[in-house]
């Protein structure tokens, strides 16, 4: 190992655990779960991935137990995993065993598509989309705008999954609040017109997810972390902005810390952009600034080119090779931020830990589109 990647593998604490260092795996969908279970090649995935050296392993996004959580549209959102039901749950135990047993912690993420979701697709057609507007097609309510009695089942069910998470022994839960999803939806002012209490200014436009938070919070007890997750960036959007200045997303942040957050998840597709005109700092480095709560990076990370949704997969060349550490090992010891996640090169690489480890880059596996695909 060099010796400036050393910091990279400095063990952390994360709630009552001790990661073994700072590399996470990334939350990345699959759609390997028919049925929404995980089943057995799902477990021997992750614990490739533990074995290759990671210290904390998201899973995909897995659904909550609301009906309005799922989407079908075609292939992009299906055998996508479920967080509820007695065999998506016993799949998700034979992961975490895997995953604990070969020496990373587990930690499931929820998620909600919120308006993804339109009236007709399965399980239910007849649920329509959840979302903060309501969205007509050819003169039908295809998304509902949410009640407030819809926002408060959706956070219980977020609670349910999440206590189901501590009672089967997940290292934490982690929410799915990024990337145009429903949290975000309502963070975002472009979905978000709301003139009620969860529309407006940011006080407002936050108030779903720190309901769901709070909710969480009171069915899982103290010492369970709870991970939010958030970008400015949406799928359809990579300019879009939730928070147009540091003061905004203090707001969003202080809000949801005392809610019950315990670490942020900052999702950007280049880790060390500034997040504001006239500044340096990363975005995961004002929030730890701002929240004052530990912050884990991710974008780019170990790759010489940026994610891309499926939005734009298709129009440009997604291969990516190794990029050095460096930058990576230098924000942490700036304390920018606390822990580092990897998707893609994991994807590619399940020993891409390992092999930074033991100074073995040049052979770490390229990431290349087939990778999406692929499944190993
Ligand atoms: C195939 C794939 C699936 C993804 N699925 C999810 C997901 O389920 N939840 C989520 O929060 N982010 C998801 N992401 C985003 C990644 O977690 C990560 O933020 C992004 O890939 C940038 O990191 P990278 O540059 O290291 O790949 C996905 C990314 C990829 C490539």
């Amino acid at each position: 190992m060099s010796a400036s990647a050393d910091i990279l593998f400095k063990p952390q604490p994360f709630g009552p655990a001790t990661l073994r260092n700072r590399i996470v795996m990334a939350p990345m969908t699959r759609k390997r779960s028919p049925g929404g279970v995980p089943g057995k090649e799902v477990a021997a995935y992750y614990r490739r991935r533990s074995e290759g050296g990671a210290g904390l392993i998201f899973s995909e996004g897995a659904f909550i137990d609301h009906p309005s959580a799922q989407a079908h549209e075609g292939n992009a959102y299906d055998n996508i995993p479920h967080f509820f039901g007695r065999d998506a749950l016993h799949g998700w135990e034979r992961v975490l065993a895997e995953v604990h047993g070969a020496g990373a912690l587990f930690v499931p993420q929820l998620w909600h598509v919120g308006e993804v979701r339109r009236l007709g697709m399965a399980d239910d057609p007849a649920v329509p989309g959840y979302g903060p507007r309501e969205i007509v097609e050819d003169g039908e309510a295809v998304v509902k705008a949410m009640s407030e009695r819809d926002c408060e089942e959706i956070a219980d069910s977020y609670a349910r999954c999440a206590r189901t998470a501590r009672e089967m022994g997940c290292g934490g839960v982690a929410l799915h609040g990024a990337h145009g999803y429903l949290m975000d939806q309502f963070f975002w002012p472009e979905s978000n017109r709301r003139s009620d209490r969860y529309g407006g200014g940011m006080e407002n436009r936050s108030r779903l997810a720190c309901l769901v938070v709070a909710r969480i919070r009171d069915a899982v007890g103290s010492g369970f972390p709870i991970v939010f997750r958030f970008s400015q960036w949406k799928m359809t959007d990579y300019d879009a902005r939730i928070a147009a200045s540091p003061a905004e997303l203090g707001v969003l942040l202080d809000r949801l810390v005392a809610a019950g957050v315990d670490w942020f998840d900052v999702s950007t597709r280049r880790f060390w952009e500034p997040a504001f005109e006239g500044d340096p700092r990363s975005l995961a480095a004002w929030t730890r600034h701002l929240s004052g709560k530990p912050a884990i990076a991710v974008g780019s990370i170990g790759l010489d080119r940026p994610h891309q949704s499926k939005v734009f997969r298709d129009k440009v060349d997604i291969a990516a090779k190794y990029a050095d550490v460096e930058p990576v090992v230098e924000a942490l010891a700036r304390r920018d931020f606390d822990l580092a996640a990897v998707g893609r090169a994991i994807l590619a690489d399940p020993e891409w830990p390992e092999k930074v480890r033991t100074g073995r880059t040049a052979e770490i596996r390229p990431f290349e589109r087939a990778d999406l695909a692929a499944y190993w």
